[in-house]
């Protein structure tokens, strides 16, 4: 040590006691726990097997199962996800990487129609749209590895809600309305949604008895229960029939990845997220880091939005040309999520004028019904799990291979299936992001910690490429002081670089706050106006579920978002 810094040390150790005497006792594990899901239903079965003494990651396989039996519009067993795992006894954090891989006969000249252009009915619907799912290996992975009870147990709540039935909502027949004639193509997908020829209607018990059978082979068999096995042998079949090509060895040979998160600080919070094939850990570094270079929280609404919409512009451009599969792509994430790359970014925006963004080809589809699920839960040993699954979009593919009750995804349309062409949320890539045999597909799945000397959140939401965007104006809400409820129900804007537009929720910004960003160049798709090149008429937008544990008051949290009449947050 330097002979000047002894006195300093001194000095310091004098004052350390008072400064402790001062400090506020801080838990160490929380008194309880907290679950928040998109159905009530599965955050119950996750309440379930806490109480049978299963942990977090127990409750996470519960919650899981049971939403992909609650939720087909959003997630399920022909799905993925990112499960963002804490363990408390070790104090580590992984993240589950369950995302789909791309069958070997899915090239990018598979989705192409005979004038070369994007073959949209193939890229989201049927069997080639779908990848070999995950989620299946990822439940199976969370309970041998991380729980404690057998995952025979921890699927039970699935199973017999499956076999029992659910009350039919809203959103699910409304759902089901707009992808209906996709549906209706197959004979495995009728059986399930038409009774006597009719679909499911809201307040209909709704029964999966094949679904139920599958996920009993899984609890029985485990990976070889899905992928393997009859339920193996029926999806092949399955998609077989509706025209696709899977083979036996893909489906038996997918695995989940244990990947290390991507870790940052922003002010005085650490934030630890989704690392690629998710786009979210990078965007969300690259943006935070960007804004920590100013005082946000003290400035007017326009001048704090202009400099979020501008850092949000540059993190969805490199999104674009950088992100995609870590196992096939180099990726600079070193860069990409370093203080020096955010502070270069940072120097190109100027403090009152937008920075227009450079067009290229083609406009956005237009997509007004998202989907997806996201869950959060602390449990009472302070072990976390943050998770967001999907099928992608509204019911997937559409397509139940018959007997299985598994409706499968359509998540190869979040590939750059044709460079530059944007994908149903608006967003494109490039070789990046290209389809390979066995490569993932690039998402905006972002499941986030957050965590400072007082506080532990565990948040996320669906909604595509908005979704990055949403965690983003919810740990800025955490660090402005809001509680789990308040950050759950926050208005949300977007921008994504292309299209050249700030989408906004009504109620995102007053008369004055907009004028004052059209006067610095923004161009703003208001509610009931969709010239201004967004996505028009969608303008309510995700399902944010959070929770939270206060270390001072050792209370728990918990946020369910507003937007969606059947999600809920529980504490015990
Ligand atoms: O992984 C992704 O980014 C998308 N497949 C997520 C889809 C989604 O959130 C649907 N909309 N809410």
């Amino acid at each position: 040590m330097k002979p000047i810094l002894r006195p300093l040390l001194l000095l310091g150790l004098l004052f350390t006691p008072l400064a402790w005497a001062d400090a506020p006792t801080r838990a160490t594990h929380p008194d309880g726990a907290a679950i928040a899901s998109g159905h009530q239903l599965a955050t119950q079965a996750g309440m379930e097997i806490l109480a049978q003494g299963g942990n977090a990651f127990d409750a996470a396989v519960a919650v899981s199962s049971t939403l992909a039996v609650v939720e087909p519009i959003s997630s399920g067993l022909g799905g993925g996800g990112f499960f963002l795992l804490h363990d408390a006894a070790s104090g580590k954090d992984i993240m589950l990487d369950a995302r789909e891989t791309a069958p070997a006969a899915a090239t990018e000249a598979a989705f192409l129609d005979k004038d070369g252009n994007l073959d949209r009915d193939r890229s989201v619907n049927g069997a080639w749209s779908a990848g070999i799912p995950g989620l299946p290996a990822a439940l199976v992975e969370l309970s041998g590895k991380h729980g404690k009870l057998p995952l025979k147990s921890s699927l039970q709540p699935a199973i017999r809600i499956a076999r029992e039935g659910f009350p039919v909502y809203a959103r699910m027949a409304k759902g089901y309305q707009s992808r209906r004639e996709v549906m209706e193509r197959y004979a495995g997908t009728r059986e399930v949604y038409l009774r006597n020829g009719k679909p499911i209607a809201e307040g209909d018990l709704f029964r999966q008895p094949e679904l139920a059978r599958t996920l009993e082979r899984l609890a029985d068999g485990g990976f070889d229960g899905f992928y393997r096995g009859q339920t193996g042998k029926l999806l092949l079949a399955g998609v077989k029939q509706a025209g696709g090509r899977w083979t036996a060895d893909e489906l038996a040979g997918y695995t989940v990845k244990a990947r290390a998160p991507i870790v940052f600080n922003y002010n005085d919070w650490k934030i630890t997220t989704a690392p690629p094939p998710s786009s979210g850990g990078i965007a969300l570094a690259s943006m935070l880091q960007i804004l920590e270079g100013w005082d946000i929280k003290s400035m007017d609404a326009a001048h704090r939005t202009h400099l979020v919409v501008e850092a949000m512009r540059r993190a969805y451009r490199d999104r674009t040309f950088f992100l995609g599969d870590p196992d096939f792509v180099d990726i600079p994430q070193n860069v990409l999520t370093s203080k020096d790359y955010a502070q270069g970014l940072r120097a190109t925006i100027h403090p009152e004028k937008a920075t227009p963004s450079d067009l290229l080809s083609g406009n956005p589809t237009p997509l007004e019904d998202d989907e997806t699920t996201h869950f959060s839960i602390i449990d009472q040993e302070g072990n976390r799990v943050g998770a967001t699954q999907t099928v992608n979009l509204l019911y997937g593919s559409g397509l139940i291979p018959k007997g299985t009750g598994v409706l499968l995804n359509n998540e190869m349309d979040d590939f750059a299936l044709k460079p530059g062409t944007p994908n149903a949320f608006g967003v494109m890539g490039y070789e990046a992001n290209a389809p390979k045999a066995g490569k993932r597909m690039l998402s905006s799945m972002t499941p986030t910690f957050m965590e400072n000397a007082d506080k532990v959140v565990v948040l996320g939401t669906p909604g595509g490429s908005r979704i990055i965007t949403m965690v983003l104006l919810g740990i800025l809400g955490y660090d402005q002081g809001l509680g789990a409820q308040q950050v759950a129900a926050l208005p949300r804007y977007h921008h994504q670089w292309l299209p050249d537009v700030i989408e906004a929720e009504s109620g995102a910004f007053d008369e004055g706050t907009i004028k004052q960003l059209q006067a610095m160049g923004h161009r703003i798709d208001l509610p009931g106006d969709s010239a201004a090149g967004g996505r028009g008429s969608s303008h309510v937008w995700g399902n944010l579920q959070t929770v939270e544990w206060d270390r001072r008051s050792n209370t728990l949290s918990g946020g369910s978002d507003p937007r969606n009449p059947v999600g809920s947050a529980e504490v015990r």
